[in-house]
């Protein structure tokens, strides 16, 4: 068994996953938490399921060389092509995506409408957010789209206004025009949440945005009591590595952590 003072490893392709450490820090206050970014290789999302994988696995054992007691993969892109690769390599340790969660989260807003959902080229291509939804809900109608170019606009800051507005609605107005409407969103790429406003702006109010970071977080929570992993500490602290530019991951990292960085505490590692 794992010492529960660890941290929990959260591993995502640059920033974006950011969202999900987030939740975490709010959800779990008492637990420390070890954060990669892999800026050095990001986007994950336009390449290969197979780079993907490789890239990954060589990220996760950077960190469980230095100690985690659980890995959340907060990356969707990763969750959805390459989960089982290190469910397995990892194993007995915990690994947690964020597709399921997310899928699950959207069943239960659906109420039996349908569910549309954006994410990076990668994720949609592999479908992963649909099987996951119909493996719990076969009928449940599901329509999905690439939008990659949500990823730099939002790590260029544009989050609102015209440029973020137009970008949105190039995505969203086919997809939600789809027959049966989507009633729910699903955000389904780590850098969205950060656009919400527009998004929700863009969708109407008749659409439910569901993003993956809170109910992944919920599902963190779950397992780590189910395996009596609680950090007694009341008080946890957060560590930042990244595979490049320290700076940028500081600055763009705080447009998704909602908190600032000190660039100081960003450590560059080598995978
Ligand atoms: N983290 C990726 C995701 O959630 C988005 C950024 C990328 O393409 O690497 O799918």
């Amino acid at each position: 068994m794992p010492d529960k003072t660890l941290p929990i490893g959260v591993f995502d392709s640059g920033m974006g996953g950011l969202t999900v450490m987030r939740a975490l820090r709010t959800r779990l206050p008492g637990e420390n938490f070890l954060y990669l970014g892999d800026t050095a290789r990001l986007p994950y999302g336009t390449k290969s399921a197979d780079t993907v994988t490789r890239y990954a696995l060589t990220a996760a054992q950077a960190l469980t060389a230095r100690g985690i007691k659980m890995l959340v993969v907060a990356c969707n892109t990763v969750s959805a092509v390459a989960l089982p690769a290190l469910t397995e390599a990892l194993a007995p340790l915990s690994v947690i995506g964020v597709i399921e969660p997310g899928a699950e989260a959207a069943i239960a807003a659906a109420q039996g409408a349908a569910v549309a959902v954006i994410a990076t080229e990668g994720t949609v291509k592999g479908g992963a957010y649909v099987h996951a939804i119909h493996d719990r809900a076969p009928f449940l109608p599901v329509a999905q789209k690439a939008a990659p170019l949500l990823v730099p606009l939002t790590e260029e800051g544009l989050v609102t206004g015209e440029i973020a507005t137009l970008a949105v609605a190039r995505y969203l107005t086919p997809l939600l025009a789809t027959v049966p409407h989507p009633r729910i969103l699903v955000l389904g790429c780590t850098h969205f949440p950060a656009l919400k406003e527009t998004i929700a702006e863009v969708a109407g109010p008749d659409v439910t945005l569901v993003d993956s970071a809170e109910t992944t977080a919920r599902a963190v929570e779950v397992r780590l009591d189910a395996l009596g992993l609680r950090n007694p500490d009341r008080q946890g602290s957060s560590r930042f590595l990244a595979t490049d530019a320290p700076d940028r991951f500081s600055r763009v990292g705080e447009i998704f952590l909602g908190a600032p960085i000190d660039p100081g505490s960003v450590e560059v590692v080598d995978l």
